[in-house]
């Protein structure tokens, strides 16, 4: 960890003086891990604006479309395996309540301070789990993905890694809610990391990122394992094992020093890096990313989504919400505010953008 964050801190400085002396070569062009070289796509939950979220098929699709790594958020079923979703709640993205088997499971818990009902993954046992079917998450929005409901299963971490080591991607994972999963004796960092040893993914050299919206963890995380951590900062409140610390206060030049101590990269909201204005489009970059990178960290925005009501009122084409917008305008336009990697739903477009972003470069 120790000699990349250097290596790190060195190529952002470089970069920062020499930007426009770069020639993309035919290695850089093609998928990259390293978090100091240019640029990456991050597949969203996979290509999740085509298939069902965090399933194999929505994973695929992302790698084929160009994603240098592919994103599962973790929670963990009640035997303590790791899967991929992004809530630990799943009536939205399985066919759990199609169950009669399971009805008696839904509850409401607290999670994060909030009241949530539903299923949950940690009242199942990965074999119960095994049975059910994703479904999209996002029907009104997104009504052609329907068509793969009920299709694909729920990945395990480990599926996930082995999909990643096979295609030769990197691999992005998220802990969903590390302290409500440490306070139910379901830690996921224990667990993480023994998947990532068992498939040699463990290394700083390995194409590994850990992120979080919490920071205790991410602290943990940096004296158990070497690969890289990224810290996530939403558009509004803190993280929720810090009450008192603001997402706000965090992206300040202090601030991003500071997560540059256990960190290596920062996962912001875009908003952070090109503020909207009264009428909702972007304008000039916040000092977020030159912050960022004076610190030594990489940033990488999201979520890049095509429909318009993902997206400020400058990248939008047309009224209907759910209709795509420019969201190819929309990552030139964070690729040019210098950030070093883009979240999205929709990888072909931002592996276009980028890739067309890089031969500008020349
Ligand atoms: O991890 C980056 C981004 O995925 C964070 O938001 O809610 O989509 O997991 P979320
Ligand atoms: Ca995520």
């Amino acid at each position: 960890m120790t000699s990349r964050k250097t290596s790190l801190a060195a190529a952002v400085a470089l970069t920062a003086a020499a930007t426009t002396l770069l020639v993309p070569t035919a290695a850089q062009a093609g998928p990259s891990t390293d978090l100091s070289a240019d640029p990456v796509v991050i597949g969203h939950r996979g290509a999740s604006g085509y298939r069902p979220e965090h399933t194999i098929a929505a994973y695929e699709l992302a790698i084929r479309q160009g994603a240098d790594y592919i994103e599962p958020d973790l929670v963990s079923t009640r035997d303590g395996v790791l899967v991929a979703r992004h809530e630990n709640e799943i009536s939205g993205t399985t066919d759990v309540a199609d169950h009669p088997e399971f009805a008696d499971r839904r509850t409401t818990k607290t999670i994060d301070d909030r009241p949530v009902t539903g299923w949950f993954t940690e009242d199942f046992t990965y074999k119960e789990l095994r049975t059910l079917r994703a479904v999209e998450r996002l029907p009104g929005v997104r009504p052609d993905n329907t068509a793969y409901d009920g299709d694909f299963r729920v990945p395990t971490l480990d599926e996930v890694l082995k999909l990643a080591r096979r295609e030769g991607v990197g691999v992005y994972p998220e802990t969903k809610h590390p302290t409500y999963f440490d306070s139910i004796g379901l830690s996921l960092e224990e667990p993480l990391v023994a998947a990532l040893e068992k498939r040699r993914m463990d290394d700083a050299d390995d194409e590994v990122v850990i992120q979080s919206f919490e920071v205790s963890n991410l602290r943990d995380l940096d004296a158990m394992v070497d690969v890289d951590l990224a810290q996530l900062v939403d558009g509004a409140g803190g993280p929720f094992d810090l009450p008192g610390t603001t997402y706000a206060s965090m992206v300040t030049a202090a601030g991003l020093r500071t997560i540059a101590t256990y960190a290596d990269g920062l996962g912001a909201a875009k908003n952070w890096v090109l503020p909207r204005d009264a009428s909702g489009a972007t304008g000039a970059p916040s000092a977020v990313v030159d912050d960022a990178h004076a610190a030594g960290l990489v940033v990488h925005v999201w979520t890049l989504r095509r429909e318009n009501q993902f997206m400020a009122t400058n990248f939008r084409v047309g009224t209907d919400p759910n209709a795509p917008g420019d969201m190819y305008a929309e990552s030139l336009a964070f690729l040019d505010a210098g950030v070093d990697g883009l979240f999205s739903d929709n990888p072909d477009i931002a592996a276009q953008a980028l890739a067309d972003w890089l031969a500008d470069q020349d």
